[in-house]
């Protein structure tokens, strides 16, 4: 075990920096972020030598200014001479782009994991990364975490018969394990992105009619995923009301006038990113505890349980 643990919070999200500290043993340390007139970045950490170091910093909009603040924290903590160096991003931005769609494109996810390994990560903290492949983008260890317990916690007074649904393919092992410990059924929209702010929800596999969804994604940006999902969903006979689930509420734009005209039953994610607008019919679940145990864990270098999307 290095010596001791140090949190050391970049500005994306301070409210879960404190909430994570407040809950750690550990000692929070001093970073501070000057900005320049011209817009450039100058952290600096008062990290010590061979401190175990957590650089917890999510990476939602303005995504930019937080990625490139979050690799000089990194740089700044190797410097500094940090015995162990975790990166913890709750939200990754570029997980979306995990591959290439069309020729001619490049690999966002890959150049963002290898910037942050080059800044001196040697350890990546990630919750409900959008794709499975996400630990095969890096060349250091990833710990992937779950928010499905808390997001679970949040849904389980779902009116019976319900039914968890996938809003696209790549949310159905989400939905398959919130699903499992209530036993409910499982449903999944064939979805086609038209623009980053179209989809088209194209086909629905599964029985919902008379059932009451409670529609689970990775994230939720412009609504467009979920307000297709919707329609279809009550298309198909589905019960009013239906309950969404979310890891990372992005928000972008008009999403939540987007989401509150669909006369959801309830509407919950957690905090990996700070809130995008007033709480109103907004439902938030708090990450703090999941990352506060998680990193304990991994300083005392103890196995995760099943705090890891492999439980
Ligand atoms: C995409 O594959 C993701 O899992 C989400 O479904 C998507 O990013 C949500 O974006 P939006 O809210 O803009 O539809």
């Amino acid at each position: 075990m290095a010596s001791s643990l140090r949190l050391v919070a970049g500005t994306a999200h301070p409210d879960l920096a404190r909430a994570v500290g407040a809950l750690l043993d550990g000692e929070g340390a001093h970073a501070a972020v000057e900005r320049f007139p011209d817009g450039e970045l100058r952290p600096a950490v008062d990290v010590g030598p061979g401190d175990d170091v957590y650089v917890l910093q999510p990476t939602g909009p303005p995504v930019h200014d937080h990625l490139v603040e979050l690799l000089l924290l990194l740089d700044a903590c190797r410097r500094a001479g940090a015995g162990r160096l975790t990166a913890v991003v709750p939200y990754v931005a570029y997980a979306r782009q995990d591959r290439r769609t069309a020729r001619g494109e490049g690999i966002g996810l890959r150049v963002v994991v290898d910037g942050l390994v080059a800044a001196g990560a040697q350890r990546l903290v990630v919750v409900d990364p959008h794709a499975p492949g996400f630990e095969a983008a890096s060349s250091v260890p990833v710990v992937s975490l779950t928010a499905l317990g808390a997001l679970a916690g949040a849904v389980v007074d779902l009116a019976r018969p319900g039914v968890v649904v996938a809003p696209d393919l790549g949310a159905v092992k989400l939905a398959e394990r919130l699903a499992a410990p209530e036993r409910l059924p499982v449903a999944v929209v064939r979805k086609t992105r038209v623009s980053g702010s179209r989809v088209t929800a194209d086909e629905l596999v599964g029985e919902v009619a008379g059932r009451r969804a409670v529609i689970v994604d990775d994230m939720i940006a412009t609504g467009a995923t979920i307000e297709a999902a919707v329609a279809l969903l009550g298309r198909h006979g589905a019960a009013p009301h239906p309950v969404v689930a979310a890891t990372h509420g992005l928000f972008v734009g008009p999403a939540l006038a987007r989401l509150s005209s669909l006369d959801l039953g309830r509407l919950v994610v957690t905090d990996t990113l700070p809130p995008a607008g007033p709480a109103g019919a907004l439902e938030v679940c708090s990450v703090a505890p999941l990352l506060a145990d998680a990193l304990g864990r991994l300083h005392r270098d103890e196995p995760l349980g099943d705090l890891d999307s492999f439980g």
